[in-house]
């Protein structure tokens, strides 16, 4: 009997393995005719070159508030991705530029300095840090599902590659999550030791239309605050 409980522990333990990754190709490719992870592919035999290879992440991206900007090169964007089983993101820092704190729950994530100096970090369970300035050609591993971050502390823009185990890792920025979604806000301000004053400028900061504002704003820099005044 505790053997047959033991075997059944040792297989469910291998499936939630299995189940923790990306599933294993069946096939040599399997180009997703539509952009929404559903697995269905193209017909093979219509694939051309065009459909392995990227060209959106030449240039960096539209830049946020926080003097970052990133392109996600998922199988959504990508659909030559799809099911192989990894995906990557470019990410440009202003100097000074912030990637807030965030996690990917579905990817362990390596990142590469293409250009500059961040200062480059994560927290594990136990609320310990692990951080340091890397340079350029350096690289950094932010394991599965744990909260890490980085800024530009060079004096010149800043530019990363990240690569990810999974062809869609998915993206939770801790303050949007947080502030910028419809939790209850008396929960909001017990759990942060917020007035509602306080909160309602974190919430103002994160709404999802900040976003948008902040990416207007960056196209026109020199009008940031005519900018500000027109959303
Ligand atoms: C794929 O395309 C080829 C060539 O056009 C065709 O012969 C074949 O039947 C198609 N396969 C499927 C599953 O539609």
């Amino acid at each position: 009997m505790i053997n047959k409980v033991a075997v059944l522990l040792v297989v469910l333990l291998f499936i939630i393995a299995a189940l923790a990754s990306d599933p294993d190709p069946v096939m040599d490719f399997c180009i997703a005719k539509s952009p929404d992870n559903s697995f269905s592919c193209k017909n093979s035999s219509t694939a051309t070159v065009e459909d392995f290879t990227y060209s959106g992440i030449k240039s960096p991206g539209n830049f946020k508030q926080t003097g970052f900007s990133s392109m996600a090169v998922n199988s959504n964007v990508f659909p030559g991705l799809n099911t192989l089983g990894v995906s990557f993101v470019r990410a440009d820092f202003g100097v000074g530029g912030v990637n807030v704190p965030h996690f990917h729950p579905r990817a362990t994530e390596v990142a590469f300095v293409l250009e500059g100096k961040i200062y480059s970090g994560f927290v594990d369970t136990n609320n310990k840090v692990f951080a340091k300035v890397l340079e350029k050609g350096e690289v950094m591993v932010f394991p599965r599902g744990l909260v890490h971050f980085q800024m530009n502390v060079g004096d010149r823009p800043a530019t990363i590659l990240g690569s990810f185990d999974s062809q869609n890792p998915g993206l939770m920025r801790i303050p949007n999550a947080v502030f910028g979604s419809d939790i209850k806000e008396e929960l909001l301000e017990k759990a942060f030791g917020l007035s509602s004053k306080e909160l309602s400028k974190l919430k103002k900061r994160e709404a999802p239309m900040a976003a948008i504002r902040g990416k207007t704003c960056a196209c026109f820099l020199p009008l940031f605050t005519h900018c500000l005044v027109i959303h």
